[in-house]
């Protein structure tokens, strides 16, 4: 069946909307960008030239009434100030990660969005990609038997862009809910809620590191710690998910570069390696999902079964400069949202989904003192799987993105 198109526009024409413009103008007949914004006229001139959009002021993005979908693809602290604006609009919103600084924030969006009648979704939707589809595939298909423990691990270097690298003295950055744990959290959770379910009770450790200092000669900061304001900058978590799988969560900035991201699942007949829920998967970055067998000595790679992987490296940005993620296809889960809305069922990343990051994180952070197990609030389920097969062009894999159980295409 055609669909009529949803019309999508942008607020915050920063680094990462490159991406979500490029995956969104690229052929998926559900999507009509209309424009994009930004509180700095020039970022949002650059970016609508580029892709051949329109360049909107704030205000006329949420007074066009026919935009459906709006995306939040601002910086993390003004995440659930603008959500809101979006929501108060009558607009369905799409949020960056994470969905709000706290967990009482985000349920506050939540509600709102429900009351009144509204979609609200937030990334990462790199769950949806090849690496991660596929693995998901292997674990409800047997391959590694009863899932029993997992692991995600997310170790990062202290001055990977959370804390201040200018002396601002009002920056929000370093606050509660602004920093590495919040930031990457959602990659994970999302991944783990995936492949095994919702998560039951969570326990864990945060702590604010105080020790490290710049070490970039150019920093004007450099040899000066780095500053701190609150925010956990190591969480570790225990997570014990409804399904009775254990795992552990553990996600710091401060380490050392480059990032080391891990996530395995170990089951009763097999163990999975899956490569880092911030890419969607691809022979170019070496990022494969490997299966180590009962019966069988080492470890095998596995081919995709799912379309989504990371596009070639070796294709330049159209912008011909360096943008972060753009080979990836970060925005599918619009497209997903946008077949929601026509064909009148949930969208995979749902706003529960959202939630849940913000609530593990955010018990972690407030339990650590105390040492209770929070028995979660937000119980999202797993998202809907995408059909395997459909590689190919654009046209072929948005297939995958307009089935859902239960809906004739
Ligand atoms: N940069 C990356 O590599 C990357 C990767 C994945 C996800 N993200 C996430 O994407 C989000 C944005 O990151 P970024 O690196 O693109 O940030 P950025 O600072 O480059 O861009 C954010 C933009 O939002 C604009 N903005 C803020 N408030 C606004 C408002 N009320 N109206 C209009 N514009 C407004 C700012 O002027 C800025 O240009 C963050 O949540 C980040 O975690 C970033």
């Amino acid at each position: 069946m055609a669909y009529k198109p949803v019309k999508v526009a942008l607020i915050g024409s920063g680094n990462i909307s490159y991406t979500y413009l490029n995956t969104l103008t690229s052929g998926f007949s559900i999507i009509d960008v209309v424009g994009c914004s930004d509180l700095i006229p020039e970022k949002s001139k650059a970016r609508a030239e580029l892709f051949g959009i329109r360049q909107m002021t704030t205000e006329e993005i949420l007074n066009d009434p026919e935009i459906e979908i709006v995306l939040n693809t601002t910086e993390i602290f003004n995440h659930t100030k603008v959500t809101r604006m979006i929501l108060e609009a009558g607009k369905n919103c799409y949020s960056e990660k994470a969905l709000g600084c706290t967990y009482a924030e985000a349920k506050e969006n939540v509600e709102l969005a429900k009351s009144k009648g509204l979609r609200l979704g937030s990334a990462p939707d790199i769950y949806l990609g090849a690496a991660y589809q596929t693995a998901r595939k292997l674990i409800d298909d047997g391959w590694i038997g009863d899932p029993v423990t997992a692991q995600a691990w997310c170790i990062r270097g202290h001055n990977a862009g959370m804390r201040p690298t200018l002396p601002d003295e009002n920056s929000p950055r370093g606050k509660k809910g602004t920093t590495i744990p919040f930031d990457m959290g959602g990659y994970y959770v999302n991944a783990l809620v995936s492949l095994l379910g919702s998560v039951n009770r969570v326990a864990g450790f945060a702590h604010v590191y105080p020790h490290h200092k710049y070490i970039n000669t150019k920093n004007p900061l450099f040899g000066q710690p780095i500053r701190t304001d609150g925010g956990a900058t190591t969480l570790m978590g225990v997570l014990e998910f409804e399904n009775g799988t254990y795992g552990n969560i553990v996600i710091t900035g401060d380490g050392f570069g480059p990032e080391i991201p891990r996530v395995e699942i170990f089951g009763t007949l097999g163990t999975l390696t899956i490569p880092d829920p911030n890419c969607f998967g691809g022979h170019n970055g070496n990022l494969d999902v490997y299966m180590t067998r009962i019966g069988n000595e080492g470890s095998f790679r596995v081919p995709f079964t799912h379309a989504f992987s990371d596009t070639a490296w070796d294709v330049p940005p159209k912008s011909g400069k360096r943008e972060p993620c753009y080979n990836s296809w970060r925005g599918i889960a619009v497209v997903d949202m946008a077949y929601a809305i026509r064909q009148g069922r949930p969208q995979r990343s749902s706003s529960e989904l959202a939630l849940h990051t913000v609530e593990i994180m955010s018990s972690i952070e407030d339990n650590t003192e105390e040492g209770l197990f929070h028995t979660m609030e937000s119980r999202p389920g797993r998202p809907a799987p995408l059909p395997h097969g459909l590689f190919g062009p654009v046209e072929i894999m948005e297939t995958a993105l307009a089935s859902y159980p239960g809906v004739e295409l």
